[in-house]
């Protein structure tokens, strides 16, 4: 058995943009690297849990050490912390689309004039369904919330609306440097209030969440 103060205790992660394919070969994205949720995983690791790690397709290399279950998609990042529960803490780092197309093609679409109506569908919000599971809800859920205005109110609504006990929030305003960069200045929101943390490297950011996580499963 693992030494460190999360030895024994197993902890979901998802990490990573998803990927919605419009055809084949072509899909929507965002732009999150994954950086946050993989230095996340592996300061968890670090202090003894056993990590399973669902990420989409990353730019950053996921950690050793860890359970690794790729995904591509939000449907398919959903069935697969389904099939990874239960967990002692589930920790969603994942910059899930909130829609795929309706219309994706099983083939290339060929190019036509005036271009292709694309149709979307909403995703199902893994956080918030996670956080309401009557049976089997990891006892501690936490959402992360990217937010380019009135980040703490954008966050404590965030946090009530899905149900999830910790909301840790950024401000990715262009200008910020944070989201593709090294560092982050999170807001972290719990049961017990704000705490406005310094602008800090992401890794350090992961190694006090993770010491925070590991104090809460005690
Ligand atoms: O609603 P919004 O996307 O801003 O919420 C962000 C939080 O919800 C993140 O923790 C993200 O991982 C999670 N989320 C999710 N499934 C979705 C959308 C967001 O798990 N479909």
């Amino acid at each position: 058995l693992g030494a460190g103060p999360l030895a024994g205790r197993r902890v979901l992660v998802t990490s990573g943009p998803t990927h919605e394919p419009i055809d084949p070969v072509r899909y929507i994205a965002n732009r999150s690297s994954g950086a946050q949720g993989t230095a996340l995983a592996a300061a968890l690791r670090d202090l003894g849990a056993r990590v399973i790690f669902v990420t989409g397709p990353a730019s950053v290399p996921p950690p050793v050490g860890v359970e690794l279950v790729r995904v591509e998609t939000a449907q398919e990042m959903m069935a697969a912390v389904t099939a990874a529960l239960p967990a002692d803490a589930a920790i969603f780092a994942a910059a899930v689309a909130d829609w795929r197309v309706a219309n994706a093609a099983g083939s290339k679409m060929k190019k036509q004039a005036g271009g292709p109506t694309l149709e979307f569908a909403e995703n199902p919000d893994i956080l918030a369904t996670v956080s309401r599971m009557e049976k089997g809800r990891p006892r501690l859920v936490v959402g992360f919330a990217a937010e380019t205005d009135r980040v703490v109110d954008h966050a404590c609504a965030k946090r009530a609306r899905k149900g999830c006990d910790w909301i840790v929030a950024n401000d990715v305003s262009p200008g910020t440097g944070i989201m593709g960069g090294t560092e982050n200045a999170i807001h972290l929101v719990t049961e017990d209030g704000i705490e406005d943390w310094p602008r800090l490297g992401k890794d350090e950011v992961a190694r006090r969440l993770a010491q925070r996580i590991a104090d809460r499963l005690a």
